[in-house]
């Protein structure tokens, strides 16, 4: 016998009956980003490895530990994208959007890769949704953009989301917290991972968003960001927080917040969910500014904010809610006859054109195993089709949820079924 092959680890399927949700957080992200003026844009997968080495950082634990990168047939080194917003940016320079207007909005919504320890609500690979602003360094499109994340969640029906925000301040400040957190942390070298001792020669900053409990015990109780930012920093992160206010947008200041890519510089913030569903994978989004981030990639001196959503943990969350997405057909058809199955799947066929969803199956079968079937469907209605119906054109619309049935025309049915209420979903049959 052959052997049985496995999806890849940390790789899943998503299957009819459980994409819908995700339909629908992928629908509401598109109308909404679209009401705010952003356009979508679809960049490949794959990108050359040194554009995530570049931006993201060398030293992140992204481009360190978990990027997939693999060499083509051609020597390059390639890599799936971890994420989405250096491949974003990459797409920019070389249109040379700049060029065609001052501020340009963009999102994008796809997979994303990262050999990561998994657990519930991490995978290697996972969906984004991501927004990124270009051409505007003020801190009203830091707001604005935190106003999309905002509207999105409310969109979904997730309230229980709370905006943490900071500011990593520039290169005009940073260097004098890097020397204090530096100093800080030598002092408490012993306590800090082996990673740790050597990103504290390399990246200090990144032990800050290191993973082990003792790291962060140590990290937490460190230096505050906030008391050495330059006076521009200051000021874009107070007005930052004056015009969350205008938006009427709640917020936690957290000094302790830095991400874990090295392009932000100023403000950065994380939407982080309090539902137990995630566990430690509580941070459904999160983002930032990065205005130096074009020019490090040999692009214009652009500035940007954006942000990425965890399209997965979203999905997570919204299961909880035990709201049901999918969509259950108008109608099922059942045959009553063998003689009646090729109207039957004509009838589907128009009633389809005509905009119904309706369910038919295909392998006939009698008529009760078919009315069984029509109960599992969840359908609104069941019409039976046999000799007298195609005789006289003259049908009945049995109401799944109870009630008389309604005579209809085999020529009026979508009228007739759109024009009768919602009935509350019958439940399913196991
Ligand atoms: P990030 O924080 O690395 O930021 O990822 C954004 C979101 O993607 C996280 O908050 C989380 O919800 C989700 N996510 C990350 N890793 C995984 C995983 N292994 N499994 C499931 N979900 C995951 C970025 O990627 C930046 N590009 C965001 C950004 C956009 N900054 C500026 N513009």
């Amino acid at each position: 016998m052959s052997q049985k092959i496995n999806g890849v680890k940390g790789m899943n399927d998503l299957l009819p009956g459980e994409i819908e949700v995700w339909q629908f957080v992928e629908s509401t992200a598109r109308t909404l980003f679209g009401r705010f003026g952003y356009g979508e844009v679809r960049t490949p997968v794959v990108e050359d490895t040194a554009l995530f080495v570049r931006s993201v950082g060398e030293e992140t634990d992204i481009v360190g530990k978990e990027m997939y990168t693999f060499e083509d047939k051609g020597g390059r080194s390639l890599s799936l994208r971890p994420e989405g917003t250096a491949p974003a940016a990459r797409a920019y320079i070389e249109h040379s959007v700049n060029n065609q207007e001052p501020v340009s909005r963009w999102f994008y919504m796809g997979p994303m890769f990262r050999y990561e320890r998994m657990k519930t609500g991490r995978y290697r690979q996972f969906s984004q949704i991501g927004a990124e602003a270009y051409g505007a360094k003020e801190p009203a499109q830091d707001a604005e953009l935190m106003d999309v994340v905002v509207q999105f969640l409310e969109a979904l029906g997730l309230t229980d989301v709370t905006l943490n925000i900071n500011s990593l301040g520039d290169d005009n400040c940073r260097p004098a917290y890097h020397a204090k957190l530096v100093e800080y942390l030598n002092a408490h070298r012993e306590e800090l991972c082996a990673d740790c001792q050597q990103r504290l020669e390399r990246n200090p900053l990144r032990v800050l968003d290191c993973k082990n409990e003792k790291c962060q015990a140590v990290a937490g109780a460190g230096p505050n960001v906030l008391e050495f930012l330059c006076e521009p920093c200051r000021a874009h992160f107070t007005d930052l927080q004056r015009k969350l206010g205008v938006l009427g947008i709640r917020y936690v200041v957290n000094h302790r917040l830095v991400r874990g890519l090295d392009y932000y510089t100023r403000t950065v913030f994380e939407f982080i969910a309090s539902h137990p569903a995630l566990g430690t994978a509580s941070t459904v989004g999160g983002g930032g500014r990065y205005d130096k981030m074009m020019k490090g990639l040999g692009g214009p001196d652009v500035p940007a904010v954006g942000f990425a959503m965890g399209l997965d943990r979203l999905v997570l969350l919204l299961k909880e809610g035990g709201k049901t997405f999918t969509q259950r057909p108008d109608l099922f058809i059942a045959v009553a006859d063998e003689g009646s199955q090729d109207q039957g799947l004509a009838l589907a066929s128009r009633l389809r054109r005509e905009g119904l969803k309706v369910d038919f199956d295909t392998r006939g079968g009698s008529l009760k195993s078919q009315m069984k079937r029509a109960d599992k469907s969840g359908a609104r209605f069941t019409l039976v089709l046999g000799e007298q119906e195609r005789q006289s054109g003259q049908a009945k619309l049995k109401p799944m949820a109870g009630g008389e049935p309604i005579p209809v025309a085999l020529d009026a049915v979508a009228a007739t079924v759109r024009a009768q209420p919602e009935a509350p979903a019958p439940v399913p049959a196991v």
